[in-house]
């Protein structure tokens, strides 16, 4: 539990003061006080725990959702990167995914503690075989909808996190293509100036609408947006594609 002497809210009563304020303390980097502020001050972190969902980020895909109607009773989900599991808790709600009937497959490399009704792998989705073994947890269904909220570590190096963000998009955006059911939809965690050009292209060709999307609970200081793409067109070729019997 918060200290209010060490945050050092004591005093009066203004709005000013309603604010937590952390001071820095003897071996915590001034970027970590930020953030610790930035926590005990975020409503959707505490909504987040008074709601028992697992990271705030679970207002991001609820969000969505409310807007752009993603999930429906029955559809089965695939969370990319899913740790520690606020997307795989809300679409699990929302679809009625149960532990008899699980509709829900997530993967991380990062272990996970259980949720009931998704399945979860831990593996880490750039590996050649994450995409059969997607597949076989899904007992060979294809998915209504893929999500992903997969994002690397950053290294420092622009230009480095950059297509390594654009490569973790484009293997996400082709795993959809071949597991969707005609109809399904992709939502992919994007960066401002992060979606290229070709991906979108490519994405316009197989689904009828793509667009981006800044849900309020994503925060404005971050250069983090969502790609969404709705109605996929099936997997056979797309119109104008040039394929090897054509
Ligand atoms: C922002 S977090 C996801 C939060 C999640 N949507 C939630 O609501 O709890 C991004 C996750 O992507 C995972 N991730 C990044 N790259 C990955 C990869 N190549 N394979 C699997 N998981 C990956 C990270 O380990 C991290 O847990």
């Amino acid at each position: 539990m918060a200290n209010n002497k060490a945050l050092g809210t004591g005093g009066r009563k203004s709005d000013r003061d309603l604010k937590i304020r952390v001071k820095t303390a003897k071996g915590r980097k001034v970027a970590s006080t930020k953030w610790l502020e930035r926590q005990l001050n975020d409503p959707y972190v505490a909504r987040a725990r008074a709601e028992g969902y697992r990271s705030r980020a679970a207002f991001k895909i609820k969000e969505i959702d409310e807007k752009h109607k993603l999930f429906r009773k029955g559809m089965r989900v695939v969370d990319l990167g899913a740790a520690p599991g606020g997307w795989s808790q809300v679409a699990a709600k929302a679809v009625g995914s149960t532990v008899d009937h699980p509709l829900i497959v997530g993967i991380d490399y990062l272990e996970m503690d259980p949720i009931p009704g998704v399945i979860l792998l831990r593996k880490d989705f750039t590996d050649d075989d994450a995409p059969a073994a997607l597949v076989e947890a899904m007992g060979g269904h294809k998915a209504d909808v893929v999500m992903s909220d997969m994002a690397w570590p950053t290294t420092g190096h622009r230009a480095t996190d950059h297509l390594r963000i654009v490569h973790l998009i484009e293997i996400a955006a082709d795993f959809a293509i071949e597991v969707l059911k005609p109809g399904g939809s992709f939502v992919a965690k994007v960066f401002q100036g992060g979606t290229e050009h070709e991906l979108l292209h490519m994405l316009k060709r197989h689904f009828n609408t793509t667009f981006h999307a800044k849900p309020p609970s994503s925060r404005s200081d971050s250069a983090e947006a969502y790609l969404i793409a709705k109605g996929f067109k099936g997997s056979r070729p797309a119109e104008g594609e040039i394929t090897p019997e054509a």
